[in-house]
């Protein structure tokens, strides 16, 4: 979604700008723009389509100066286009801004600046944002500024250069501002600030920056000046390199080892979870689980209901954090509120936070992103260790979030139950993943064979259904083919009607309990004429050789989602690469949803 970042200092912005916008690509994005202060007046050089055009362009064309603010946009107001593309003038051209986040009364700001002789040149709701700090800025621009912040509503994180300052703001939008030697760098997020910083202060909601190349001050809303402390962070860069993978997307799939690894380390201590919690005893009564999330971290809580409920025995639901906004949760005594995000900045999962704790509920956030502002404002947090994911489609963060939700349902039962049994299999995961990996050139030849398959089914039972609703997710994610997941036992009550000899149903069997009903469920889609791919385990093999079928290493089946989603996600990558599709960025996604 949207980036931001901004240089002030003694270097040439330019380079810094573009270094940054680079390193926010990764969020989503369909157009880029950066603006300079040079010699005579701020230049402005936006358009749509990727930062490497701006970056030639600018080769070319190149803006001296040491003062700049620098744009990705994710059109949410307004089409694709280079007018709508950020940075943004003022009708004078002296002020010029990016932003981040949505105006929801732009609508009527407009209005009310048109009547007041300004003319618009994009369809944006941020524009308001140029125009309304010139109509109020005339004499002093922070009392506009202030007098502006008064008439806005919405969502934001702005910056705003005018003369040698840049001004930001942040309501519900992050941004954060790293110092370095005579400069100040701020970006939405710390990659973008692309290690010239380890300094850095996160802006809080209501508070302003001003920044200049000696000095940074800042201030509230209504504009009293804040003590706010620089504070040292680690931020391994190395993470944004491809270190020889083709792509982030395999690159992350294929660091899934190591992230159960760091987990294993960091929060198994022989035989007990080394979770250090700030108020341990709210989880031992525990009557009721709501699981808040979006997209894959909604999947990984899927996941973590039946684990907690069969573990612990607590009832677990799990929501959609924007579904869960508008709901009105029944609240059984000591209930948590469990919210999962990688980014720690989903808008719908912050503000199905924020509804839990006015509604007194207890929060635990199992973020991935240090620092983001989930993980600052949940009671509790669980960190989940995936490192920093670049690919839109999540992989790694998935593996990392179920593996903590597994702990913690491990956490939850151990106030009744020995743990050493579970905590040895957990620690033979990372093997069993890489015995996964080496499925990785059969996957490709399956990929070959199956890209034009116009729709797939996903099928499976209890665990397995969770795998299969996320493969599906990562499929369409980054092949743009229709897919969706049934419960292997629901598709004959009405979808098997679609099945064709244009289907592929790929259905994961890891239960032994459960593979002969998933046989017969997938020789039901083969006698109607569709293709079936039945991802299996090696004791049943016989049973299934009618099939097309995937061999999976044997392991603990109480465990198959974290392995039956690795040969999945690798399907949906090569699927991807055959159809010669951008999988690292597809169309129209972004890794960070700072919307509603
Ligand atoms: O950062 P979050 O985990 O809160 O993001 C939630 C979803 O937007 C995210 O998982 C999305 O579905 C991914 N593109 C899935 O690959």
């Amino acid at each position: 979604m949207c980036g931001i970042v901004g240089y002030v200092g003694t270097e040439e912005a330019q380079d810094i700008l573009l270094r940054g916008l680079k390193t926010l690509e990764y969020r989503g994005y369909d157009s880029v723009g950066v603006s300079i202060k040079s010699d005579d007046g701020i230049k402005l050089c936006k358009m749509s389509g990727r930062v490497a055009g701006l970056e030639s362009y600018l080769e070319k064309n190149r803006i001296s100066g040491l003062i700049g603010i620098g744009h990705t946009r994710w059109a949410t107001h307004g089409g694709v286009s280079q007018m709508n593309s950020h940075p943004h003038a003022s009708f004078s051209k002296k002020i010029h801004i990016v932003h981040n986040g949505i105006i929801e009364n732009y609508a009527d700001l407009k209005v009310f600046l048109q009547g007041k002789g300004f003319y618009f040149e994009s369809e944006t709701d941020s524009e308001v944002i140029a125009h309304l700090l010139e109509y109020y800025c005339c004499d002093n621009f922070f009392d506009g500024l202030i007098e502006s912040l008064r008439h806005l509503t919405g969502v934001f994180a702005f910056a705003a250069m005018f003369g040698e300052e840049i001004y930001i703001a942040k309501k519900g939008s992050p941004i954060v501002v790293g110092h370095g030697l005579q400069e100040y760098i701020f970006s939405s997020d710390l990659s973008g600030l692309s290690g010239r910083a380890r300094d850095v202060v996160f802006l809080e909601d209501g508070e302003i920056a001003v920044l200049r190349s000696s000095s940074c001050d800042f201030f509230s809303f209504s504009g009293e000046k804040i003590d706010k402390q620089f504070m040292e962070v680690n931020f391994d860069s190395s993470e944004s390199l491809l270190e020889g993978y083709p792509h982030y997307m395999v690159k992350e799939i294929f660091q899934q080892a190591e992230v159960l690894e760091r987990i294993i380390q960091n929060y198994i201590d022989k035989n007990s979870i080394a979770f250090s919690f700030m108020n341990p005893g709210c989880f031992s009564e525990l009557k009721k689980i709501y699981i808040v999330a979006c997209g894959t971290a909604y999947h990984a809580g899927l996941v973590g209901k039946s684990i907690i409920e069969g573990y612990s025995r607590i009832s677990v639901e799990v929501v959609v954090a924007s579904e869960f906004i508008n709901n009105d949760p029944i609240l059984e005594g000591n209930t948590l509120c469990i919210l999962i995000s990688q980014s720690g900045e989903t808008m719908d999962t912050l503000f199905a936070l924020r509804k839990a704790k006015s509604l007194g509920i207890y929060t635990l956030a199992i973020v991935n992103s240090r620092f983001s502002t989930i993980s600052r404002e949940a009671d509790e947090v669980l960190y989940s260790l995936a490192g920093v994911e670049i690919a839109v489609a999540s992989t790694k963060a998935y593996i990392s979030q179920i593996g903590v939700l597994y702990l913690f349902a491990a956490y939850l039962s151990g106030y009744k139950r020995d743990l050493s049994e579970f905590l040895d299999t957990f620690r033979q995961l990372p093997r069993v993943l890489r015995e996964t990996f080496c499925l990785d050139s059969q996957i490709e030849g399956l990929a070959e064979r199956f890209s034009s398959k116009n729709k797939v089914f996903f099928i499976g039972r209890g665990l397995d259904y969770a795998s299969a609703v996320e493969a599906s997710l990562k499929l369409k994610e980054v092949s743009y083919i229709s897919s969706e997941a049934y419960p292997a036992g629901e598709l004959k009550h009405g979808t098997i009607a679609l099945i064709d000899d244009q289907t592929l149903t790929i259905a994961i069997s890891s239960q032994e309990s459960l593979n002969s009903k998933m046989i017969s469920n997938a020789k039901e889609v083969q006698a109607r004429g569709g293709d079936v791919l039945f991802l299996g385990k090696s004791s049943s093999h016989d049973d299934f050789s009618t099939f097309e079928t995937l061999i999976l290493p044997e392991f603990d089946s109480m465990f198959a989602p974290f392995v039956t989603i690795v040969p999945l996600q690798l399907f949906a990558y090569y699927t991807s690469l055959k159809l010669g599709l951008d999988v690292d960025k597809p169309r129209n996604l972004a890794k960070s949803v700072t919307v509603e």
